[in-house]
């Protein structure tokens, strides 16, 4: 395969999310931006990615730039429309020979297959360009796709400038594309802005090549869900819904028990072993390692960068964040174990919390629990603390210094009994 780099285009403002906070991009699903999606499809079948960042560019750039060393930024400002962004690459890319796949930054649920399959196809019909589309029942809002009559693309009309025909047509433009870099790099600086909208279309190159006689394209994408934009705060929990579906199915084929689908949501960046079943109402989100055996939930909630070894039960209402747990340890209920590592067959009492954060000087520190340590139910264990091998604490102990390995530790008030004392009050 020829070189390819990916464009992703996330400079728009993505006002139907209805955001002062968050660009479009950076909204979450299990954790993760919409813009991490569509990097992770990306980057292992391309050599690099440009992202192309506008509003809230600083916020946007510094998730990329934290999360993908091989990706770059490049500010487009102002935003002109979809050909113009992908102008702002051109300097970047000027003695540049290979292929480019162009896709959008909102457009979480297609998968790396489906990019590679289409980069495949693009090679394999020699298509200098190839734009990928999909059927839709319902088509409003998208680029519509016009066929020539001999059924091969003629162009892509955008809804605002669609004659009432053409908006007629299902076939849609879902927003991807793959080129020749080269033979449509001088396109960009022919782009006109003559449109409803008064921008810049990335779709008007499809035109541009074909009066140059270069070879166009459309590859139809049988599943139209995978194109899925999220334009609003309902489409986001629309993709979430897919993502997630998708994403159970896959864990039950490689052997994993999910109790129940509709309550269950799991993060893609979450590995489980096998034979590990996952109960009702558990959220698990960023990036976690499960692994074999366990049992996790009724309602428990992980909230990343947890590593859970093999047998081990994390039970109804426990939360976990980055914390590593070793095998044949139970965290059985309503307990809070953060920036945390426990030792193997560990046994948590009920409503332990590892107290990690100090709220005067806003620093997190790290509680470590060695092997064979027994934490009796109500523990606060408050950090930086070591409970060393075997030790055991008392119920409703709050510790507060590390305890030493075999000792007990408990800081229990004396139980005073007061006999009669029911009787005495009447
Ligand atoms: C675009 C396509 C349309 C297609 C649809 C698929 C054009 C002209 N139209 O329409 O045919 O059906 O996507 O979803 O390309 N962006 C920038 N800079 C800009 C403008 C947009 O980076 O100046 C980014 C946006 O952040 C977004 C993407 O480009 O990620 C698409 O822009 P948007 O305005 O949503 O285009 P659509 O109207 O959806
Ligand atoms: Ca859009």
């Amino acid at each position: 395969m020829k070189d390819l780099k990916a464009i992703i285009l996330a400079a728009g403002k993505g006002t139907r999310m209805k955001s002062e906070t968050t660009p479009k991009v950076l909204h979450e699903i299990m954790g993760k931006p919409l813009l991490g999606y569509v990097l992770d499809n990306v980057k292992n079948i391309t050599s690099g990615q440009y992202v192309i960042v506008g509003h809230h560019a600083e916020e946007v750039s510094k998730f990329v730039d934290d999360n993908y060393a091989k990706a770059q930024t490049v500010l487009q400002e102002p935003q002109l429309g979809t050909g113009h962004a992908v102008s702002m690459v051109c300097p970047e890319l000027d003695e540049y020979n290979g292929m480019v796949l162009i896709l959008c930054g909102d457009t979480p649920v297609i998968t790396e297959k489906t990019l590679n399959d289409f980069v495949i196809y693009h090679e394999k019909i020699n298509s200098d360009l190839t734009v990928m589309s999909t059927i839709f029942d319902d088509p409003t809002n998208y680029g519509r796709i016009i066929r020539e009559e001999d059924n091969s693309l003629k162009c892509i009309v955008e809804e605002k400038d669609a004659t009432e025909e053409q908006k007629a047509v299902k076939e849609v433009n879902a927003g991807i594309y793959c080129f020749d870099w080269k033979k449509f790099r001088a396109a960009f600086s022919d782009l006109k802005s003559n449109n409803a909208q008064g921008e810049y279309y990335l779709t008007d190159i499809i035109e541009w090549g074909k009066s140059r006689k270069l070879k166009v394209n459309a590859y139809v994408l049988e599943n139209s869900e995978e194109i899925f934009g999220v334009n609003s705060r309902l489409h986001l929990a629309q993709a979430t819904k897919m993502i997630n579906r998708r994403n159970l199915e896959k864990y039950m084929e490689q052997g994993v028990t999910i109790v129940d689908p509709d309550s269950t949501w799991i993060s893609p960046d979450t590995e489980i072993g096998q034979d590990t079943i996952i109960y009702p109402s558990t959220y698990i989100e960023g990036k976690n390692i499960i692994g074999k055996n366990c049992k996790i939930g009724p309602c428990a909630h992980l909230r990343g960068y947890v590593v859970i070894c093999d047998n081990i039960k994390i039970g109804n209402f426990v939360e976990v964040k980055k914390a590593k747990i070793n095998s044949n340890t139970n965290v059985g209920h309503l307990s809070y174990i953060g920036d945390s590592e426990l030792g193997e067959r560990v046994n948590i009492g009920a409503g332990t919390i590892t107290a990690n954060y100090n709220a005067i000087t806003k620093k997190k520190s790290k509680t470590i629990i060695k092997d064979d340590v027994k934490i009796g139910s109500n523990t606060v264990l408050v950090a930086p603390v070591k409970i060393d091998d075997g030790a055991n604490v008392g119920a409703g102990s709050v510790i507060t210094k590390d305890v030493p390995a075999w000792a007990l530790a408990i800081t229990r008030s004396p139980l005073k009994l007061l006999a009669n004392w029911v009787g005495r009050k009447n």
